[in-house]
C-alpha cells in the first residue's frame, strides 16, 4: 500500500481544481485518490467530465485520467477513502460553509481555497511564511465541531499575496497605511481568453467582493489568537482598487507604504530577500527556497519574466523608490493559480502534514 496521504479533490474540473491534479501529480507526500464536481460530472470519468475545458498546458495525468468523478455533495461517498480534501468548488457561500463542515465532522480535514470560511473565527486563514502559528486555533475548532481530526483550513484571496509579503518582511518598520492597485489576471475568474473573448485589449475596472478582501485579509493574517479566536491586527490600514487586465496568469500590484520607522532602501530589499518561515525551515515538498525576490531593473518584475518564479510560488517585488506623498512604493507580482490559489493551499497541507494535524486515516 502505498504511504501517501490520500486527498479528494473538490470542485476538481474547474480551474483551481485543474492546478491541485497537477501539482499533485507524483507529490511525494499526497496523491489524488478522488475527484468531485457538480452533479453534471458525476458519474463521467475525469477525462470526459473536463473535456474540452481543460486548461492546463500538460495533458491530463494518467492516474486521474479515468477516476470517475463524484458529487460534491455525496459527503459519505467522497470522504470514505481520503484523508484529508482539497477544496475548490464553485458554489453560494453558505453552500460551501455548510458542506466543508459536513466534511470536517466524518473526521475529514478540509483545506480549502474558498471564501467561505476565512472569517470563521475559529478557521485558521494560512500562508504558510507568514502566519503558520494560527494552526493553533485547531485545537479549539475541533472542541466546537466536536471532531478528533476533522477541521477546516483556508488560504487566503489570490489578490493580497502580490503585496501582504513584502508587508510582512517590514513588520519591525511598522507599516501603517497601504495603498495598492491590483492588476488582476483573467484565470482569476476561472476562465481564459476564449471562454471571455471580451477580455481581449479590455480592461475592467471591477472584480465583484474583490476590494474588501484585499483591503481585509491581510489583517486576520497578521492577526493573533486569544480566546480561542483569530483577533485580526487593526494596522496596517489597507485601500485598494482590484481591475481585471488581459492577462492569463499573474496578479501584479502597485503599492504604496506609510511606516513608523524609517528604513533605508538597503534595508527593506535586505528584509525581503532574507525573508523565510516555516516551510523552509521544515522544507516543504511546496515551498519556495527563497519566498520573494527583489528585482534592480526598472521593468521588473513583468508577467512574462517573472510569474513563474521559484515555480509560481515565489513572490517578486521591484521598483521600490522613494514616494512624494507616502514614504515608499513597489510593485509586486504573485502567480494567482499557483501561489495565489492551488499552490498555496497545497503547501498549506504540507504545513499541516508536517506539524501532524493531518494524517492517514
Ligand atoms: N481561479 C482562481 O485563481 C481562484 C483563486 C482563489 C480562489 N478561487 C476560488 O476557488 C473556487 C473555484 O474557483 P475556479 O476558478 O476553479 O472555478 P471554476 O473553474 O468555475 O470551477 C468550479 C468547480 O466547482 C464545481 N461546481 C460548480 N457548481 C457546483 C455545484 N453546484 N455543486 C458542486 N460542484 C460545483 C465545478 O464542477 P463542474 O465542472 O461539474 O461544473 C468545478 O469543478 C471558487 O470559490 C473561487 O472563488 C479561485
Amino acid at each position: 500500500m502505498s504511504e501517501k496521504l490520500r486527498v479528494a479533490i473538490l470542485g476538481a474540473t474547474g480551474m483551481v481544481g485543474q492546478r491541485f491534479i497537477m501539482i499533485l501529480n507524483n507529490h511525494p507526500w499526497f496523491e489524488v485518490a478522488t475527484v468531485a464536481a457538480s452533479p453534471r460530472s458525476a458519474g463521467k470519468t475525469y477525462e470526459e467530465a473536463v473535456g474540452d475545458h481543460w486548461k492546463m498546458d500538460d495533458p491530463i495525468p494518467e492516474a486521474v485520467k479515468n477516476l470517475v468523478v463524484k458529487d460534491v455533495t455525496d459527503v459519505k461517498g467522497v470522504s470514505a477513502d481520503v484523508d484529508f480534501v482539497l477544496s475548490a468548488v464553485n458554489m453560494s457561500k453558505d453552500e460551501i460553509k455548510k458542506i466543508e463542515e459536513e466534511y470536517a465532522k466524518t473526521e475529514t480535514p478540509v483545506v480549502s481555497n474558498n471564501s467561505a470560511h476565512r472569517w470563521t473565527p475559529d478557521v485558521p486563514m494560512i500562508i504558510p511564511e507568514i502566519n503558520p502559528g494560527h494552526t493553533d486555533v485547531i485545537e479549539f475548532q475541533k472542541k466546537r465541531l466536536g471532531t478528533q481530526k476533522g477541521f477546516i483550513a483556508v488560504k487566503p484571496n489570490c489578490s493580497i499575496q502580490s503585496y501582504t509579503p513584502a508587508l510582512a518582511a517590514w513588520k519591525e518598520y511598522e507599516p501603517y497605511e497601504v495603498v495598492a492597485t491590483t492588476y488582476q489576471a483573467i484565470s482569476g475568474a476561472g476562465k481564459n481568453f476564449n471562454e471571455w473573448p471580451e477580455m481581449v485589449g479590455n480592461i475592467i475596472p471591477f472584480i465583484s467582493g474583490e476590494e474588501e478582501k484585499s483591503e481585509q485579509e491581510p489583517l486576520r493574517i497578521f492577526g493573533h489568537i486569544e480566546n480561542g479566536v483569530i483577533v485580526p491586527s487593526t494596522s496596517p490600514v489597507i485601500t485598494t482598487q482590484c481591475i481585471r487586465v488581459p492577462v492569463l496568469y499573474g496578479h501584479t500590484a502597485a503599492t504604496f507604504v506609510r511606516f513608523k520607522k524609517d528604513p533605508t532602501k538597503e534595508e527593506l530589499i535586505e528584509k525581503l530577500v532574507n525573508f523565510a518561515g516555516k516551510p523552509q525551515e521544515l522544507g516543504l515538498p511546496s515551498a519556495p527556497k527563497q519566498f520573494i525576490q527583489y528585482l534592480e531593473e526598472d521593468d521588473r518584475p513583468q508577467i512574462a519574466k517573472d510569474v513563474y518564479y521559484e515555480g509560481g510560488m515565489g513572490v517578486s517585488i521591484g521598483r521600490l523608490r522613494k514616494d512624494t506623498l507616502y514614504d515608499w512604493k513597489f510593485v509586486g507580482l504573485s502567480h494567482n493559480t499557483l501561489r495565489g490559489a492551488a499552490g498555496g493551499a497545497v503547501e498549506c497541507a504540507e504545513l499541516l502534514k508536517a506539524l501532524g494535524y493531518i494524517q492517514a486515516k
